[in-house]
């Protein structure tokens, strides 16, 4: 009898709430038919079954609902991410994408990824210790602020420039690469000050898992564009190797100097 009843309240849940809507911490990693790409987020939303755990059939609503449910980024920022991600599909007019899409090379992914090696020495989408230690190296205190994430951009940068002979890197790549390095502090970080835990951080990429059990929770306001166009512009501040405040009419008058001299 109490068999029945269970089944009575659990089989309407059951069907009313897809797997991958439940605000849960369920977490499986990736198994062999399971795609998964060159993103820790996407990888860490599918796994967590946000996104569907197979990493296939990625519409915009699917997308749109992982973010808000697993991140809680608002509607119209999850549409455009989608928007921005869809290109990656090479058929005309699809309605979806596969996380091994976001595989290919200089569509979206880039070279001198944080936790990635460039295409040209391999595997362009598996998590590299190797080279996520190169990035570490310049995370020097337990709270992350902009200049150690932005070190850690440049340095992969000129580490990937100085060894790749086909290193590419693009005005935009440029925005996509300062949006990636300013993500961990929008999801994980204190967005006011800019700063986010190390610990936090280190361990998202590592396990392409929400660090719940580290005492994370998602954000209790949507995240809206505007956050996103805040930390990126703290990011690119962050990237100039020059200190003070850089005055470009001053640069150019030095510059002449420089070459007349
Ligand atoms: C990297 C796609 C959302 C965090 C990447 C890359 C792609 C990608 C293609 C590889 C770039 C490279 O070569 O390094 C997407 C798509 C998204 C999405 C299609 C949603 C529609 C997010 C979100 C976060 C995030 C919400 C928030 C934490 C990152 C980070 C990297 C990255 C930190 C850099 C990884 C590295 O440098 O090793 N993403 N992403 N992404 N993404 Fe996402
Ligand atoms: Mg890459």
């Amino acid at each position: 009898k109490s068999a029945i009843l269970l089944a009575y309240f659990a089989l309407p849940w059951a069907f009313a709430t897809p797997q991958h809507a439940i605000d849960s911490p369920h977490w499986k990693p990736a198994g062999p038919n399971d795609f998964r790409g060159p993103c820790p987020m996407m990888n860490t939303l599918a796994n967590h079954g946000y996104l569907p755990h197979d990493g296939k059939g990625l519409t915009k609503e699917v997308v749109t609902n992982a973010l808000k449910s697993g991140l809680n980024f608002n509607t119209s920022l999850g549409n455009l991410m989608f928007e921005m991600a869809i290109v990656v599909n090479p058929e005309p007019n699809a309605t979806f994408f596969t996380l091994d899409q976001l595989n290919r090379h200089n569509v979206l992914e880039h070279d001198a990824s944080l936790s990635r090696s460039d295409a040209y020495f391999g595997n362009n989408h598996v998590f590299n210790q190797t080279i996520f230690d190169e990035s570490r190296a310049y995370w020097t205190a337990p709270i992350l602020d902009a200049k150690m994430l932005a070190n850690s951009k440049i340095a992969r940068q000129v580490s990937s420039r100085a060894s790749n002979p086909n290193y590419t890197f693009t005005t935009k790549t440029e925005a996509f690469s300062v949006g990636e390095v300013s993500a961990p502090i929008i999801v994980f970080g204190d967005m006011d000050t800019g700063v986010v835990n190390r610990s936090l951080v280190e361990y998202f990429f590592e396990n392409e898992r929400l660090p719940t059990e580290l005492g994370w929770t998602k954000k209790a306001d949507p995240i809206s564009l505007d956050k996103i166009t805040q930390m990126s512009q703290l990011i690119t501040n962050a990237t100039s190797l020059l200190t003070g405040s850089v005055d470009i009419k001053a640069l150019k008058v030095r510059d002449l100097h420089s070459g007349f001299i």
